[in-house]
């Protein structure tokens, strides 16, 4: 498609990471040419963490405060401020934290004379993939995305570029929110998806066998979609009945929570790729993607379908960031020239969905 050039600023406020980043994008959408000129990040996650989770009005404050360091911080590593446009998350998120960031590219845009895109966040995951694509491979697509944050889980049909439908989701809890919330009731710090994947890892290091089953919730239903909150129900009682938290009893809990989100993570996206057999590509994003254990599982998939790519994101780029954002703003630009000329009112929509 269209190869082109553009200097992108974008930046990320949805959630409990305040990012900016100056980009340099060329190529084709399939495999851009991707050049870094500035970018920093700085998450909050201490500040929310004796929250046990993310606190809305904290989280607009330190973006607010943050916002205008990171830019000189952004514009200094770049050594200029010369961009073609300004991207910013629009949603979904926490609505407080969005319109901060809103607000601030809107600023931005009228005093630079530039206009303002506004970007989907979870379309931002999807192309976090981008920068890590292996040599001789672009995306090819139709490709399926398995989608997992802090607030989604979501497998999403990628038919084309910008061409999206949801064919999953979970109905209560996220993935990574399920991480967060076990972490919690074992006295682990937020974020907890780390910390658990840290201990399970040992776990598994030391042949640690679980004394307990916890559930699979809807392995076994019919469609793709998914269910945590039972998962963390199952963890809570195992907990009380424990009493005393030992740190082999945490290790054990780690380890089977694990086995349990994962083995139900790869099993939908197994019988979604088998559902729909003329996917090229398999792309996995979000924090969760993080999770080297759930990735190789992933990778595993690829046993009985050998046509199948599969693409995960570094492990800076599965956490939220703004690379993501300005990666996915090529993308619209670049399918709707138009966006650039147009003036639009961006508003910040907490529950934007991709299709
Ligand atoms: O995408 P993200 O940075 O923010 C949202 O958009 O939500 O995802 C954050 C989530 C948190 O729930 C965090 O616990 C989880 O990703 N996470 C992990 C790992 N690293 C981060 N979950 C499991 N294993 C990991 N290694
Ligand atoms: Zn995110």
């Amino acid at each position: 498609m269209w190869g082109h050039q553009l200097k992108i600023l974008s930046i990320e406020t949805s959630c409990d990471e305040t990012a900016i980043s100056l980009l340099d994008i060329t190529g084709p959408i399939e495999k851009p040419e991707v050049r870094v000129l500035g970018n920093s990040l700085y998450s909050q996650a201490k500040l929310h963490a004796e929250y046990g989770g993310v606190y809305p009005t904290l989280a607009k404050r330190e973006h607010q405060k943050n916002l205008p360091i990171l830019l000189e911080k952004t514009l200094r590593e770049a050594g200029t401020d010369e961009v073609d446009f300004i991207a910013v998350t629009s949603g979904p998120g926490l609505e407080p934290a969005l319109w901060t960031g809103i607000v601030f590219a809107q600023e931005l845009g009228k005093k630079w004379q530039k206009p303002v895109v506004g970007i989907n966040h979870m379309e931002g995951h999807i192309y976090s993939v981008l920068t890590s694509l292996e040599k001789d491979k672009d995306l090819a697509l139709p490709a399926l995305a398995l989608l997992i944050s802090g607030g989604h889980t979501e497998l999403v049909l990628i038919k084309g570029f910008g061409n999206y439908q949801v064919i999953g989701r979970t109905l209560d809890d996220a993935a990574g929110e399920a991480y967060d919330k076990a972490a919690r009731m074992l006295g682990l710090p937020y974020p907890g998806g780390p910390e658990i994947s840290r201990l399970a890892e040992k776990a598994r290091e030391e042949k640690v066998v679980p004394s307990f089953k916890l559930p699979r919730p809807m392995l076994h239903s019919p469609d793709l979609n998914f269910s945590f909150s039972g998962l963390k129900t199952a963890v809570l009682y195992k907990i009380r009945a424990a009493g005393e938290l030992s740190e082999s009893f945490k290790q054990e809990m780690a380890y089977e929570f694990e086995e349990a989100v994962c083995e139900v993570l790869v099993e939908k996206t197994r019988r979604a790729l088998h559902k729909h057999q003329d996917i090229q590509s398999l792309i996995v994003a979000g924090g969760v993607a993080a999770n080297q254990y759930l990735c190789s599982k992933l990778e595993g998939l690829r046993s009985d379908l050998p046509h199948l790519s599969t693409h995960f994101p570094t492990r800076t780029m599965a956490t939220d960031n703004a690379i993501m954002i300005g990666l996915a703003a090529y993308i619209q630009v670049s399918l709707s020239p138009q966006l650039l000329k147009t003036e639009t009112v961006l508003e910040a929509n907490g529950n934007l969905s991709l299709n």
